[in-house]
């Protein structure tokens, strides 16, 4: 028996209920080159295609998957397609992430009555296979949410998208992967506009407040950033929200801000079950990653105690390592992905640590700001 004295447990209310991240959708410059990039250097599958052989008149689609990750890599085919400014403004980057969702109609008008601005109205796209509905709403920047259902779809990905040729792609040269699920997606926004966005996500979505960091923690001589991290009410859905902190010269989110030409996705991190593979994979693939100098290694037994993997593996491909009351983690980071030094990802392996690597910054800052020099940014 209770004894009265003991507080009930709340129940947790998920009045916005989001089933998981469903797929990152991202406008590119020529989506059929950047395919080959997420296949080859990444390890993704290209599993449909939309464009002018499927009658899609304004742009052309590519969905890659591997594991649970799903992006929709997406190329204007005009000047007309209302999106298309979006290339000169932000270059290469990410427009939506897109959540399944069980009811399409009642998440649109919950979120626009909690004051979410809409972009698309639900929305029922029909095939032979099925039917697709759909709804958007914008968040920071030019980036928006769309919640969809395909419960009564058995299409390859929506209407309008057909599976691949087979033969459009020739069997694989690169390595697989082995990512297996979106694990965060990081937000950059102006200087003073985190806390807006964090109860956007807290009143609109329905999300709780995780940690917080504040530029004591993260600072460098020169980059500071100040960062708060919001989760869906399952916890499966993590987004960190980060905004320039004063500092001396220009930060890594200023100069994000700057090229990106506003508030955008900064990373993405995928998980693994197996940091060590996927990164010799992925460099074997021709990516690119961050590394810090050979001395962080020296300093990581002390700092971290034991952990599974041996030192010199890590050392060898520059994963780094983070611990908390939990557990630990393992991580890495690549280079920006594009021309511009906007969007980059992450790699992260999670041994019963669910925070997100704070221990890494200062070594990873001083490992971006040398990156900067190099560009002439800092
Ligand atoms: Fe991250």
């Amino acid at each position: 028996m209770h004894s009265s004295m003991q507080a009930s447990p709340t129940p947790v209310r998920d009045d916005v209920p989001l089933r998981r991240i469903d797929h990152v959708r991202m406008f590119v410059g020529n989506a059929r080159q950047s395919a080959y990039f997420y296949r080859n250097a990444f390890g993704f599958d290209v599993i449909a295609y939309a464009g002018l052989e499927t009658r899609h008149r304004h742009e052309a689609g590519y969905v890659l998957r591997q594991g649970q990750i799903t992006f929709v890599l997406v190329s204007p085919l005009s000047g007309q397609h209302p999106e298309s400014r979006r290339l000169i403004e932000h270059g290469d980057g990410v427009q939506d992430i897109a959540f399944e969702v069980e009811n399409v109609q009642h998440t649109f008008d919950e979120t626009v009555r909690r004051g979410a601005v809409p972009v698309t109205q639900p929305t029922l796209l029909e095939d032979d296979t099925g039917v697709y509905e759909y709804a958007t709403i914008r968040t920071y920047g030019d980036t928006t949410h769309t919640f969809l259902n395909r419960d009564r779809y058995r299409g390859v990905f929506a209407p309008g998208f057909l599976p691949l040729d087979a033969d459009r792609y020739s069997p694989g040269t690169f390595r697989p992967a082995g990512l297996k699920a979106i694990d965060h997606v990081v937000g950059n926004v102006e200087e003073g506009k985190m806390d807006y966005w964090v109860d956007f996500y807290k009143q609109v979505l329905g999300f709780n407040q995780l940690v917080h960091f504040d530029d004591k923690d993260i600072s460098t001589e020169y980059s500071a950033l100040m960062s708060k991290v919001v989760q869906s009410g399952t916890g499966r859905i993590k987004f960190p929200i980060n905004e320039p902190a004063k500092s001396k010269r220009r930060s890594q989110i200023e100069e994000y801000l700057q090229f990106h030409g506003g508030p955008g996705v900064q990373h993405i991190a995928m998980a693994t079950g197996n940091i060590i593979e996927t990164v010799k994979a992925m460099r074997h693939n021709d990516v690119s990653f961050l590394r810090v100098p050979r001395t962080y290694y020296d300093m990581l037994p002390s700092r971290v105690g034991p952990i599974k993997e041996k030192i010199e593996d890590l050392a060898e491909l520059g994963i780094l390592v983070d611990r908390d009351e939990e557990g630990y983690l393992l991580q890495i980071f690549t280079k920006p992905v594009a021309d511009r030094p906007t969007l980059f990802f992450e790699i992260i392996q999670r041994h019963g640590s669910r925070s997100f690597g704070k221990g890494n910054f200062k070594a990873l800052f001083e490992a971006i700001e040398h990156e900067q020099e190099r560009r002439g940014t800092l």
